[in-house]
């Protein structure tokens, strides 16, 4: 591991998108989550095998609601086979979210998921995978900071907060979960492959290449004032 990084951490992509413009669809975001409450069941949100703490859920309570649809049987390893990837019928309630997406720095977009808990519990922490060189490409982002979603340093314990509307992080060596919220919380994460011109601003390692955001992060905080 390259000794700069440190976890949890997170690289803060605000810079890289356009704020604004994802706070004004916030409303927007809630209302069509809550209408489709009233009729569908969306499918629920399972954390993967890789629980900090094997005695909780798996299932912690939220739900999905996928913009994209593979047209394979789902795998967690084809994230970012764009190829694969095609709007769902979903997408057609969300125009202006979709619309917004288009504006992320991607080349190519994969899966696309809005993650929703209308009573806000708690997500369990966990890791999304377990193999350190593969380094999915994925913004996640919300409309407002609601959500308290969190990475954890499974060795020392230590929490940090996601203070930022859009965030990539290391999915494989820490943790992340969110903390119970009360009301509606929901925030979007949609994966692909990043522009030519954003991936050169990355440092990604020779090794461990799913530490690149981290990598990234400490970076940033090794500039000097
Ligand atoms: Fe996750």
């Amino acid at each position: 591991m390259n000794p700069q990084v440190h976890y949890p951490s997170y690289k803060d992509l605000d810079p890289f998108i356009d704020v604004d413009r994802l706070r004004a669809l916030d409303g927007y975001v809630a209302e069509r989550i809550e209408r489709r409450l009233q009729k569908a069941r969306d499918l629920a949100f399972y954390t993967g095998p890789f629980l900090l703490d094997g005695k909780a859920p798996h299932l912690p309570g939220s739900r999905l609601i996928y913009l994209t649809k593979s047209k394979e049987q789902e795998n967690y390893y084809d994230l970012d086979r764009t190829d694969l990837w095609e709007r769902s019928e979903e997408a057609e309630l969300f125009p202006d979210l979709m619309d917004f997406i288009a504006t992320l720095p991607f080349r190519a977009t994969g899966r696309m998921i809005i993650m929703y808990d209308d009573s806000g519990r708690a997500v369990s922490a966990h890791k999304d995978h377990d193999s350190p060189e593969l380094c999915h490409e994925f913004i996640w982002f919300r409309t407002s900071l609601r959500k308290p979603f969190y990475m954890l340093n499974p060795e020392t314990g230590e929490k940090l907060h996601v203070s930022s509307n859009a965030a990539w992080f290391d999915t494989v060596n820490q943790y992340h979960g969110a903390d119970a919220s009360g009301g509606l919380s929901f925030s979007i994460r949609v994966d692909g492959i990043f522009t030519d011109a954003f991936r050169r601003q990355i440092p990604f390692p020779a090794e461990n290449r799913s530490s690149a955001p981290s990598l990234w992060a400490a970076e940033e905080s090794h500039i000097p004032a």
